[in-house]
């Protein structure tokens, strides 16, 4: 992959690198005043969080186990309880698998430095990330869409290098989002109205998107407006971090990109998929790029590309490029769009729609045509770390030309506990629609269970939610609140197919193996939902992996809800009180005879710096 040059950007490096050198000055001007006048807005939030997260309002639930056969707490004395160092400050922002050094170690082709390549077990830091120093809770959403305290993410290698851009601005101690982007001149939201005007964003049809190279993730904040959605990515640059600020906003995001291996999502998930100035070079590599859009885009999905080449004959000028190179780029992806027989709907001014089928039946060139190649594999899903191929995915069959492949899931809300097609057709071994309703009632009566523990579930303190071991997404469904939304992962070691399920019902998710780090930036997620999953890694890896990532990933303050079986929990309870977190033991919503019991954990403020270690 040809790495493309932004326009403008290179000659501009020269005035830039003097206004590094005067806004460092500035900054460190600032920063000192700042820290003479002690935190910056978020504190009160924080402050206020301290104290009510002390989990101390639970007038019917006692706090000691009462499964018989156990040793109590004291039994656990100090002297077992193994304690975890702080990192050296230098691995603030660590991410284990998308780590510049090792990177470096990769091919440069094809994007394959910037997939995922995890430490072996003797190279992960068994210790604990620090957070930077003034390190302080995020604003409430929707001000975080468009506020981010400067000390969570102190970069300002964004505001210079995408400065002509208006990605965002660097405003005393906060960086402000104009909303803006490369492709949004006039705003997200009269992008997205006018995509609207082509896609059926606005009645609850589409729910579901994928923001492929996502930048500061704009556009998925401003879809939130429209209940849409949205799963971003981006790869880790060396200086760039762009989905560390789309979490820091409160919008969904991950560290990815599409380079040689499938995409960890399952097939026929999205309702749409959306690139702007994204870099992919769609044409290239025999198509291999959009063949996995088309993987991932549910029958009757929508594809929306903005930016080069679109518009090409406008703007070749300004992209620097020849006439006859970019328009070359057109037509390839023309080409390619035609072979995965989508149909283009729309092409105006600086973007083009093209919409998947909704089923083989109406696409009847595409099985005669000589050199589609069809993808051999029985199972689609099965994407974990494999490698994407230059083929087509096949449809479901369908019994009539009308059908949507695969079903019609129905508009959002009513998606979220409507029966998933995958469920009603059988499709997923292990589950019914029977067990389908039961799941959900059992996790709504969970859900109620953990509204009372802790009653600020509710409230908008925790938007970034994460569901470690999700099922059929029930948790998720559970607990949907247009204050939050939830990363459902599906693990991979679990072998079930229920992510699709889960894209299904209108919730996004993701396939991961919680024995190696989870693609995001330290201090991402403000709540963490693990249910089983120390039971079903048992013996896979060491159960300190699994919380030591965890406690990478949670904000300073935020709080895990564990549910698992009381040998398993008492363990973890041990270990995690030497990372700094307080915890809370609680029986099961049925009594302290069930084996199953709930955990609640909440990890301490602190930052980096040697002096703070005590705090
Ligand atoms: C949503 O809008 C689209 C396009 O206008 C239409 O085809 C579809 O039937 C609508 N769906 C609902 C549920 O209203």
């Amino acid at each position: 992959m040809a790495p493309k040059i932004n326009h403008g950007e290179g000659r501009t490096r020269s005035s830039l690198s003097l206004i590094v050198v005067i806004s460092l000055c500035c900054f460190f001007y600032v920063l000192g005043a700042w820290q003479r006048s002690g935190f910056g807005k978020g504190d009160n939030i924080a402050l206020q969080i301290t104290k009510q997260t002390e989990c101390t309002d639970m007038p019917n639930l006692n706090f000691d186990t009462h499964h018989s056969g156990l040793g109590s707490l004291s039994n656990l004395g100090d002297s077992e309880t193994k304690t975890f160092e702080p990192c050296d400050d230098r691995y603030t922002d660590y991410t284990p698998c998308q780590d510049q050094n090792r990177a470096m170690t990769y091919p440069r082709d094809n994007m394959i430095y910037r997939e995922r390549h995890c430490p072996p077990d003797e190279e992960k830091l068994y210790c604990l990330i620090p957070a930077p120093k003034g390190y302080v809770a995020p604003f409430p959403w929707p001000k975080s869409r468009d506020y981010v305290p400067y000390a969570n993410v102190p970069y300002k290698s964004l505001t210079v290098e995408k400065a002509v851009q208006n990605w965002v601005h660097y405003e005393g101690n906060v960086f402000r989002f104009p909303g803006g982007g490369t492709q949004f001149p006039q705003g997200a939201d009269k992008y997205i109205d006018q995509l609207a005007s082509v896609i059926p964003i606005d009645n609850g049809t589409v729910r579901t998107a994928l923001d492929t190279g996502c930048g500061v993730a704009s556009w998925g904040a401003y879809l939130f407006k429209k209940n849409v959605l949205a799963m971003s990515f981006a790869p880790r640059d060396s200086h760039e971090a762009q989905v560390q600020f789309a979490l820091e906003r409160g919008v969904p995001a991950v560290i990815g990109v599409l380079g040689s291996i499938k995409l960890p999502y399952p097939s026929r998930a999205f309702d749409m998929a959306h690139c702007s100035r994204c870099l992919i070079p769609w044409g290239a590599n025999d198509g291999v790029y959009m063949m996995e859009v088309d993987r991932v885009l549910r029958p009757g999905g929508y594809w929306v590309l903005s930016g080069p080449p679109i518009n090409w004959k406008v703007n070749y000028q300004v992209w620097k490029r020849t006439k006859e190179d970019i328009e070359e780029e057109q037509r390839k992806i023309e080409e390619i769009a035609e072979l995965l027989c989508w149909e283009k709907i729309y092409e105006k001014a600086e973007f083009a729609i093209w919409r998947k089928r909704i089923n083989a039946e109406s696409c009847t060139q595409r099985q005669d045509e000589i050199g589609v190649n069809i993808c051999e594999t029985t199972n689609s899903d099965d994407v974990w770390y494999k490698k994407m191929e230059p083929c087509i995915n096949q449809y479901p069959e369908v019994g009539n030309p009308e059908e949507f492949a695969g079903g019609e899931p129905k508009p959002f809300p009513q998606r979220l506990n409507a029966v998933p097609p995958r469920i009603s057709s059988g499709s997923v071994p292990g589950f019914s629609v029977k067990s389908y309703h039961e799941d959900n009632r059992l996790w709504q009566k969970h859900v109620k269970t953990y509204k009372k523990i802790n009653d600020l579930l509710d409230t908008g303190r925790y938007r970034n939610i994460m569901d470690m071991n999700a099922h059929l997404g029930s948790f998720a469904a559970a607990i949907e609140s247009p204050k939050l939304w939830v990363m459902n992962v599906v693990p991979t070691i679990a072998e079930i197919s229920t992510l699709g399920v889960i894209y299904e019902r209108g919730l996004i998710g993701i396939y991961h193996d919680w024995c190696e780090a989870f693609s995001t930036y330290p201090r991402t997620y403000d709540l963490i939902h693990a249910n089983g999953v120390f039971s079903l890694y048992q013996n896979k890896c060491k159960m300190e992996d699994i919380l030591l990532e965890m406690d990478r990933i949670l904000r300073p303050e935020g709080a895990v809800i564990f549910r698992d079986e009381v040998d398993v929990l008492m363990k973890v309870k041990k270990m995690v009180i030497g990372m700094r977190w307080n915890t809370k033991l609680l029986d099961h919503e049925d009594g302290p005879l069930v084996p199953e019991k709930i955990l609640v954990a909440v990890k301490q403020y602190w930052v980096g710096g040697s002096k703070n270690e005590e705090q």
